[in-house]
């Protein structure tokens, strides 16, 4: 095979394993008071098999995110740009077809259980009737499957779980049983909105780790959101994180804890609870409000908030660049954490008394440890 034969089919080849890719996707929403831009130009792609955890504040677009995936809007939702499935661009499907894809081959499980249970039907049916209607079996071969699916979601007594009422199981077991929904057609991608946030500290664990055994074990794609940080590490290979519609850092978790640019991002870092804290220290909320998406600044949009902020900031938008000598670490930043530009930036704004808490470098490392 000669050269540019190899390399052309090695592109292929990897081409192949992207399951999504996510292009310049916009999704605005026409309002009286004016287009709210909740997603404007989100990029990304995610291999087969491979998790990725999109982090920021609420607010930030996170959801929208994921039903512009789904195309799950309101009618008059504006949505431009393309999400490539398997090789199907998403954004122009017929419902019909959309449909089929709902549940068989992208899943999602949502915050609160309630919302995606029937609370008057019990939870044998609510797993076999998806069963049988994407995978044509008989009942009693449903019946078998969602015994099986109840047993891996760790539901103990799944028998008899099947004769119950959502009401009658606890949150965690409710959101077990949400997840046993999504897993039933064994979909290729699983979006998780977050899943544990109405979860007890103790039970989220649990959950988190299922979701991620789940997914390794069936190869699944997976899209992880949360606001927090603490959720994703470890348990995504990469990370996207976005602020008010746009993503501003994305990098492989590793590398993110390691080498946090965007100042947005090392904001997140220090609000998330750790076990040096005294209890009754308070967790610092990153201050101010997001922009109003309907009226977006000019420059940086975290700029109003940030403690590096400069003058070129509030005039020019940063674009999404990697860091040099590594392609896979993007961010939105003119004065990165970290460098020497983003030193002086903070040193001039500290001198000029124009921060009024100290950011401590430590948070990053003792969230991988
Ligand atoms: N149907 C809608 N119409 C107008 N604005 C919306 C609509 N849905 C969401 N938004 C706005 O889009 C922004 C992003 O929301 P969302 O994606 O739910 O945030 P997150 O999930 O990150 O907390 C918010 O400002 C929200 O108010
Ligand atoms: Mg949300």
């Amino acid at each position: 095979m000669s050269e540019s034969l190899l390399e052309r089919s090695s592109a292929r080849s990897s081409e192949h394993e992207q399951l999504l890719q996510v292009q310049d996707l916009k999704t605005y929403f026409p309002t009286p008071r004016g287009l709210v831009k909740a997603v404007d130009g989100v990029s990304f792609e995610l291999e087969r098999g491979k998790t990725l955890g999109i982090v920021g504040e609420s607010g930030s677009g996170k959801s929208v995110l994921s039903r512009s995936i789904m195309r799950l809007l309101p009618r008059k939702t504006e949505l431009h740009g393309q999400v490539m499935f398997d090789g199907r661009d998403l954004t122009n499907m017929k419902q019909a077809e959309l449909r089929d894809v709902w549940g068989a081959e992208i899943a999602m499980v949502f915050q609160d259980p309630m919302t995606s249970l029937n609370p008057v039907m019990r939870i044998g049916p609510q797993i076999t009737e998806s069963i049988r209607h994407h995978l044509g079996v008989n009942k009693a071969e449903a019946r078998e499957t969602a015994i099986a699916l109840l047993t891996s979601v760790g539901i103990p007594e799944p028998i008899r779980r099947l004769k119950e009422y959502p009401h009658q199981l606890s949150g965690g077991m409710r959101q077990r049983v949400t997840i046993a929904i999504a897993l039933a057609c064994g979909p290729r991608l699983l979006i998780a909105d977050e899943p544990t946030t109405a979860l007890d500290v103790t039970v989220q664990a649990q959950i988190l780790d299922l979701l991620k055994v789940q997914q390794s074990e069936r190869f699944m794609g997976m899209i992880l959101v949360t606001h927090d940080l603490g959720v994703v590490a470890g348990r995504t290979d990469d990370i996207a994180v976005m602020y008010a519609g746009k993503i501003v850092e994305q990098a492989p978790t590793d590398e993110l804890f390691a080498d946090v640019k965007m100042p947005y991002t090392e904001a997140l870092l220090q609000s998330i609870p750790r076990l040096s804290n005294h209890s009754h220290t308070r967790l610092q909320s990153i201050k101010g409000r997001p922009p109003d998406l309907v009226n977006l600044p000019k420059g940086c949009r975290f700029a109003a908030r940030c403690p590096y902020v400069q003058d070129k900031c509030l005039a020019e938008e940063p674009p999404l660049i990697p860091i040099t000598g590594k392609p896979d670490h993007l961010y939105r930043c003119w004065f990165p954490v970290g460098t020497a530009a983003g030193e002086a930036a903070l040193e001039s704004n500290r001198a000029a008394g124009k921060i009024d808490h100290e950011i401590d470098p430590a948070a990053a490392g003792e969230i991988i440890a």
